[in-house]
């Protein structure tokens, strides 16, 4: 049997019929692969919900998560991110207080794993800044996440960052980490000469060095 990956994807915007069919077709290449989906899927919560049931339909399901649950972690992990201009902070006062709200409670459910174990982490938007710098516009770095996370791969002992909101799809090395970044994008964005169209991407186990 071929050996268990994790993947990444991200960036689905499943309002488009093309990308539709992408989810569709995914498939894992082993009984036992993980697929991360970071954010991005769709702007209607009817989207949301047929791209994650889809995934699942498509995957080898943990028999203690249901539908409704593994829905309901993806809510609570970001994964119903849509443009930021549409979204709103309720029930913070501010999206600045949304934010710290975010940190704070990411901050501490990592701080409570086992500080003997690595970690892959998976957020929308990059942790650290460099990956917004070859950006058209360098300062739409400031929708692009928060520098409260730039230090989060060495603190959380992570093996693997996974991203995705720039749609650039590449990989970069800091301070010997590999940050994926796993978009899909809008067909417009895909159907480019050059753009590596390999969805979803490996994460573990690497086959890239720094
Ligand atoms: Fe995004």
């Amino acid at each position: 049997m071929a050996p268990a990956n994790l993947l990444g994807i991200s960036d689905l915007h499943v309002g488009h019929p093309e990308n539709r069919k992408i989810v569709e077709n995914l498939r894992p290449t082993a009984d036992d692969d993980w697929l991360l989906v970071a954010g991005d899927v769709g702007e209607l919560t009817e989207d949301i919900e047929w791209a994650l049931s889809t995934l699942r339909d498509h995957s080898r399901t943990p028999t203690a998560v249901t539908k409704e649950a593994a829905l309901e972690q993806a809510y609570e992990k970001g994964v119903v991110c849509t443009d930021e201009f549409l979204l709103h902070p309720d029930p913070c006062p501010s999206r600045e207080a949304w934010c710290d709200a975010r940190v704070r409670e990411s901050e501490r459910r990592l701080a409570a794993c086992d500080p003997d174990l690595p970690t892959v982490l998976v957020n929308h938007y990059p942790l650290v800044r460099h990956p917004t710098r070859i950006l058209y516009h360098p300062e739409f770095a400031q929708w692009c996440g928060t520098a409260r996370t730039a230090d989060w791969h060495r603190r959380f002992r992570a093996r693997s960052v996974v991203y995705g909101h720039l749609r650039i799809p590449r990989t970069t090395w800091h301070d010997g980490v590999c940050f994926e970044e796993v978009s899909v994008g809008y067909p417009r964005e895909w159907r480019r000469p050059g753009h590596p169209r390999n969805v979803s991407r490996r994460v573990l186990p690497e086959t890239r060095t720094p």
